[in-house]
């Protein structure tokens, strides 16, 4: 074994042999143990570039090596692979400083590429910066303001798990900031220059999901005309963003599943697979634990996207940040625009730590941009906040009267709610407590009536 070598380290002689099998033919010079103890040994005597161990051994854990060879040199990078997709598993080895976390099975190219990321990063590569205490200084990505120390530990873990190549589920309600923390973990990642590519599973009409994602050959189907990249080709070598996943019709989920497995792609009418090398990020303002047990998503592909998992906290349960927060959105819309420098009152301050915050950050954020341009003087008073009031409307919505058909109150509840919440779907959805498909379906009802 030289400094140049892969240690593999596993009990099962197929698993090693099928990394044996990977890597060689890639032209890496591979040593094998078949124990943590003998990796151990072997790495006291001799130095290694990279160490792939099994999680589950029958002696000592591959947690176990990890943690060892941390402490005999904290510079080799260490992949644990596993059949488990158990989520405290994979947090805990980022945590003990795994560069990645690989489930079985895995193709060739997955092990390449990780092996490829982890030396990578070694010699002399991105290392992780440190947190400048409450707000991340990264120009690309928006910045995320937070001092709760839960959040907090949460971007600390992201800006570990950008590292590497693990799919990761975000998941909190509408308007916490999961799509700023996708973005941020983009930034960290070592793909922050390649592509971002986002999709919005919800708007993906079922009978074009497939292309949409996987792209299709020229005359696959009718209206085929030319050959179409999917997305996840486009973010080939960077980020690709499934939000609202919990929407992604069910005829697609199998084929999603494939592809984050093998980590190949079938365009529509395409006679060959294409290999992709993307970090998936899944977001969901639902809980995926509990659509699985409805039965409305697949349980082997919630697995394969949780790997990471990451909770954002809604805002009532990080109430300290609200000033925080207000601060920041009146530096952004306060100044320019022909707008002053405009501060809220110890009242207004107040008023806005006492609210429930359904919609989160998003909706504070519009409140403190309301109260911004409806204020006159530079101090801004509770009733410049306007909370609650959609005036005219929303008194007209909700008296109720004999005669108004169930329909018609549907129909204007569905409208105040999407305009109070600027049109945003998801959040609106959210609020009526429908699915953002149920929504759409309706406003599509909607329209067809109004012809
Ligand atoms: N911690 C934060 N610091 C600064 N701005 C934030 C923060 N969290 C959210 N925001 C702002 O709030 C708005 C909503 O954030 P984002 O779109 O990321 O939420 P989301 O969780 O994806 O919402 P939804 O579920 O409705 O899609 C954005 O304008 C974002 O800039
Ligand atoms: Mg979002």
């Amino acid at each position: 074994m030289d400094a140049h070598s892969i240690l593999i380290v596993g009990d099962k002689p197929d698993m090693r042999k099928a990394l044996i099998h990977a890597l060689d033919g890639a032209g890496y010079s591979v040593e094998t143990a078949s124990s943590g103890f003998e990796a151990l040994e072997k790495l006291k005597k001799n130095e290694c570039s990279l160490v792939i161990t099994d999680a589950v051994m029958a002696q000592m854990s591959g947690f176990e090596v990890l943690e060892k060879i941390k402490k005999i040199s904290s510079e080799v990078p260490v992949i644990l692979i596993t059949a488990d997709g158990s989520v405290d598993n994979a947090v805990e080895a980022m945590k003990k400083g795994a560069a990645d976390y690989i489930l079985r099975p895995f193709s060739h190219e997955i092990i390449q590429l990780a092996v490829r990321r982890a030396t990578k990063n070694r010699n002399g590569g991105a290392k992780i910066k440190a947190q400048n205490g409450h707000s991340s200084s990264d120009q690309k990505s928006k910045r995320i303001i937070t001092r709760d120390p839960k959040f907090l530990n949460t971007l600390k873990l992201v800006e570990n798990v950008a590292q590497s190549n693990a799919t990761i589920l975000i998941q909190g309600e509408s308007g916490t900031g999961k799509e700023m923390v996708a973005s941020y973990i983009h930034h960290h990642s070592g793909e922050k220059n390649g592509p971002y590519v986002a999709v919005n599973c919800a708007s993906l009409p079922d009978s074009l999901a497939e292309s949409e994602l996987f792209g299709h050959e020229k005359g696959s189907f009718t209206g085929a005309m030319n050959r179409k990249i999917g997305k996840f080709e486009l973010a080939n070598r960077g980020t690709i963003v499934l939000d609202e996943i919990s929407e992604m019709p069910m005829s697609i989920q199998a084929k999603l599943l494939r592809a984050l497995q093998e980590r190949i792609i079938d365009r529509v009418g395409g006679s060959k697979p294409v290999p992709i090398y993307v970090r998936v990020i899944a977001i969901s303002n639902i809980n995926m634990k509990k659509a699985v047990n409805e039965g409305k998503f697949r349980e082997d592909l919630y697995y394969r996207l949780n790997v990471i998992p990451i909770t954002i906290p809604p805002l009532r349960k990080r109430r300290n940040d609200i000033p925080f927060l207000t601060d920041h959105f009146l530096k952004k819309y306060g100044p320019g625009n022909g707008i002053g420098a405009k501060k809220m009152s110890d009242s207004a301050i107040a008023t806005l730590l006492n609210l429930e915050w359904r919609g989160n950050v998003r909706e504070l954020e519009n409140t403190v941009q309301r109260a911004v341009l409806l204020s006159d003087g530079e101090v801004i008073l509770p009733e410049h906040l306007f909370l609650g009031e959609i005036e005219g409307e929303e008194k007209d919505a909700v008296k109720i009267r004999p005669g108004l058909s169930v329909r018609e109150m549907e129909r204007k509840l569905i409208f105040i709610t999407l305009k109070d919440v600027n049109e945003n779907r998801t959040h609106a959805a959210e609020m009526l407590g429908i699915s953002i498909r149920t929504l759409r379906n309706k406003l599509h009802e909607y329209q067809e009536e109004g012809k």
